[in-house]
This record gives structure tokens, C-alpha cells and sequence, in this order.
């Protein structure tokens, strides 16, 4: 199947029942394949790429176009695979236990969206389901790299805090090592869907962690408030711990250290420190929380 920008405006075509319009919140469609078009006359035209750009105004981001190559090259090193199995794993688990015939899962956060590119296909490859598969970033450059890619999914530029998306229409939302916005993952969410959250344990990147924050408050990092925050907001069914060594040669060290917030405001010394140590493990560690929507939030919208 030839996944290019024409496939993907048809899709967005099909889906358009699950959108709504982030300024009015009315119902939106689909106009000559060109544009997403609400009833009130908002439009948001449909990229030659196959996504949207749902922003009110453009937002400059630190997730830059570098910084999403070395996340796709750290990827494809391998790194981030068990987690992706780990996750689709939790996923299939849940929904064996319904009979959905079409599950819609949202990646809120998708960056260049490899995250939810593999967990479908891992998906697709055990289960019977549709899947339709949609991610979110508030990063362009992000977007615009996941929409090269050959990954049949929905790509939106859009802040999490406004999702474009109707109340009720996610079957999963991820959220991996993101920020979150419950209010809009409530709102979106199935009454019976599933929040995966995906934050980092305290060994995650400890090698770049200590050489960048020795001696300072950040040389230990503590998911404690992610958390807490998480459980006040949905009712947390299953929390899981994974924890791995990932071994690296030289050159992909530089994309462990570009592809990660940890070494925004660092100085060229440090870096180059760590570039000089022969490092020839990275460590992971996750923390995943499975969760669903508290009894009394179900009817917020
Ligand atoms: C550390 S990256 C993780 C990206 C991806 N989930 C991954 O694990 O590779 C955090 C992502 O959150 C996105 N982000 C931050 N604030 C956002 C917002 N308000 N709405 C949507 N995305 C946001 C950033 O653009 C960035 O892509």
C-alpha cells in the first residue's frame, strides 16, 4: 500500500466524525479533499503530506528538526523496543478482553511519531482489529518528519491542551514521555478506554544524568509528582516497572545526547566530556501507568 499525502487526506476524509473544530468545537468535515472544514467555517487545510496544522498560532518549540532526526536514529538503534513491546503487549492484553471491531488509538505527544508507528504495527500484527491510528504534537517539525514516513496514521499539529478531536472517541490514548493534559485526555477518552502513561525511571539516561547535573538537584530525577498527579486525575489499574541496558558504539552516543531535553542548556564542555568517556551502555528505565477514567469524571466533557 502506497501511504502518501492523497492517502492520507482520504483518511482524514473517513475519520472526519472523530475531529472537531479547536476554535468553536463544532462538527467538521472534509472538502474536496483539501481542507478540514467546520460547520461554522473554520479551516485548516490538509498538508500535501497528509496532516493538518490545527494550531491557532505557530508555536516555536526546543523539539527541533535535529532533535527528532537523533530521537529516529535512537529509535531505530533498538532503544526503545522493549518498551514498544512492552506497551503493545498491555494493550492487547486489554483488548482481547472486548469485542470492538475498530479500536482508535491517540499518541498525544507522538514527536516524530516511530512510537505509535510501531506499537500499530506491532498490533496489526497480533490482533483483528481496525486500528486507526492518530498522533498529536505541537512540534511541526515533528509532524512533518512522522508524515514522511510510511506509517498509516493521522498526523496533527495541535497542543494537547486543545485536542481537535470530538468527546469520546479514543478506544487507548498514549502519552510517552510527554507532557499531559487530563482534562482533554478525559474528554477524549472512551468511558471504557485506557490512559498509557510513559514517564522515566530515576536510571533513565543516567549516564548523560551525571556527568550533566553532578552536584546539582537535577543528578537525581524523582516520577513521585508525575505520579501522584496521574492518580488524582484516572483511576491507575496497573503500574509496571522496565528497566534494561541498551549497549552503543560511538557514533550513536551524539543522538542519545541531542535526542533529549536533559542537554538543553548544557555547555559544549560537558558534552564533549561525555563524548571523550568510552560509554558503551545507555540505561533505561520506565516507569508505565495504565489507567482509566474515575467513576465520577465520566460524564465531564
Ligand atoms: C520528549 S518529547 C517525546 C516525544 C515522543 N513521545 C517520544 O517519546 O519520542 C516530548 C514531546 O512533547 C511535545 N509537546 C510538548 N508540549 C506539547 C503540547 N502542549 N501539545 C502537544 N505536544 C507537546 C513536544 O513537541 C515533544 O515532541
Amino acid at each position: 500500500m502506497n501511504i502518501n499525502g492523497n492517502y492520507r487526506k482520504i483518511k482524514f476524509a473517513e475519520n472526519s466524525q472523530i475531529f472537531r473544530c479547536p476554535i468553536c468545537k463544532d462538527e467538521m468535515s472534509v472538502y474536496e479533499l483539501k481542507d478540514m472544514v467546520c460547520n461554522q467555517g473554520h479551516n485548516f487545510n490538509i498538508a500535501r503530506k497528509g496532516y493538518i496544522n490545527f494550531l491557532l498560532k505557530a508555536v516555536k518549540t526546543d523539539y527541533d528538526e535535529d532533535m527528532f532526526y537523533s530521537r529516529t536514529q535512537v529509535q531505530e538503534s533498538g532503544f526503545f523496543d522493549p518498551l514498544l513491546e512492552f506497551i503493545s503487549g498491555s494493550i492487547i492484553k486489554r483488548i482481547e478482553k472486548n469485542d470492538l471491531r475498530k479500536l482508535n488509538i491517540l499518541d498525544a505527544g507522538c514527536g516524530q511519531g516511530s512510537h505509535i508507528g510501531q506499537i500499530i504495527s506491532n498490533l496489526e500484527e497480533k490482533v483483528d482489529k481496525d486500528i486507526r491510528g492518530f498522533g498529536v504534537d505541537i512540534s511541526k517539525e515533528g509532524i512533518v518528519i512522522a508524515s514522511k514516513q510510511s506509517f498509516d496514521i493521522l498526523w496533527c499539529v495541535a497542543d494537547l491542551t486543545n485536542l481537535p478531536f470530538a468527546s469520546r472517541g479514543f478506544d487507548v490514548i498514549l502519552n510517552i514521555l510527554s507532557p499531559a493534559n487530563y482534562d482533554e485526555f478525559h474528554r477524549v477518552l472512551k468511558d471504557e478506554g485506557i490512559l498509557i502513561k510513559v514517564v522515566p525511571g530515576s536510571a533513565y539516561l543516567k549516564e548523560l544524568r551525571s556527568i550533566f547535573y553532578k552536584g546539582t538537584d537535577k543528578e537525581e530525577y524523582s516520577n513521585e509528582q508525575v505520579v501522584k498527579h496521574y492518580s488524582k486525575e484516572f483511576e491507575i489499574i496497573d503500574t509496571s516497572q522496565l528497566k534494561y541496558n541498551h549497549s552503543i558504539d560511538k557514533d550513536e552516543l551524539i543522538h542519545f545526547i541531542r535526542m533529549t531535553p536533559l542537554s538543553w542548556k548544557v555547555t559544549d564542555d560537558k558534552i564533549q566530556r561525555i563524548m571523550d568517556i568510552d560509554i558503551d551502555n545507555i540505561s533505561a528505565e520506565f516507569l508505565i501507568i495504565m489507567g482509566k477514567k474515575k467513576n465520577k469524571n465520566m460524564s465531564r466533557e
